[in-house]
């Protein structure tokens, strides 16, 4: 193999890697601030899945995976949906596992979702939700 090639292969091997978004690293809110443990709860455990930029996360990227679940930048989510989706296991209930985290860890990853979620949008669908 001629040595461009095998670079080429290195080069896309590990992009693979930095894709999958997983990982705590990329959370940009302070240690001190309330919603810290919530998004630290998403980055490890819906990241998978979920777009949230604010979680250093890009779970979203594939778009050929099936079980990717909406962009939460692109939404805005009231306390109440976000809890109801974690412990119900998304709105349809089909693809994303219900009660991934549950009692209080559920509840400050809800509050972190609805806080954090939806920071895209522009004109909010749901302006009485952005907060819990
Ligand atoms: C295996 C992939 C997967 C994982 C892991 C996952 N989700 Fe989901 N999620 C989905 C899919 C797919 C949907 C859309 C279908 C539905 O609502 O049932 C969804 C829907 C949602 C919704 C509703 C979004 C809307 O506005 O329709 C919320 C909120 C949500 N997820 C939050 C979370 C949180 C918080 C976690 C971590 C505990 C998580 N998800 C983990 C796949 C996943």
């Amino acid at each position: 193999m001629r040595p461009a090639l095998v670079t080429a292969l290195a080069a896309a091997a590990a992009f693979g890697l930095v894709a999958c978004g997983f990982g705590e690293e990329g959370i940009s809110i302070s240690k001190d601030d309330p919603s810290y443990n919530g998004a630290v709860l998403f980055a490890t455990r819906c990241s998978g899945c979920h777009t949230l930029s604010v979680a250093g996360s890009q779970g979203t990227g594939n778009r050929s995976a099936r079980a990717q679940g909406p962009n939460l930048d692109q939404r805005t989510e009231t306390y109440q949906d976000a809890l109801f989706a974690i412990q119900n296991g998304g709105f349809s209930g089909a693809i994303m596992p219900q009660n991934i985290v549950v009692g209080a860890e559920a509840e400050a990853l809800a509050r972190f979702v609805a806080g954090y979620a939806g920071k895209d949008v522009e004109t909010p669908a749901r302006p009485d939700g952005a907060s819990p």
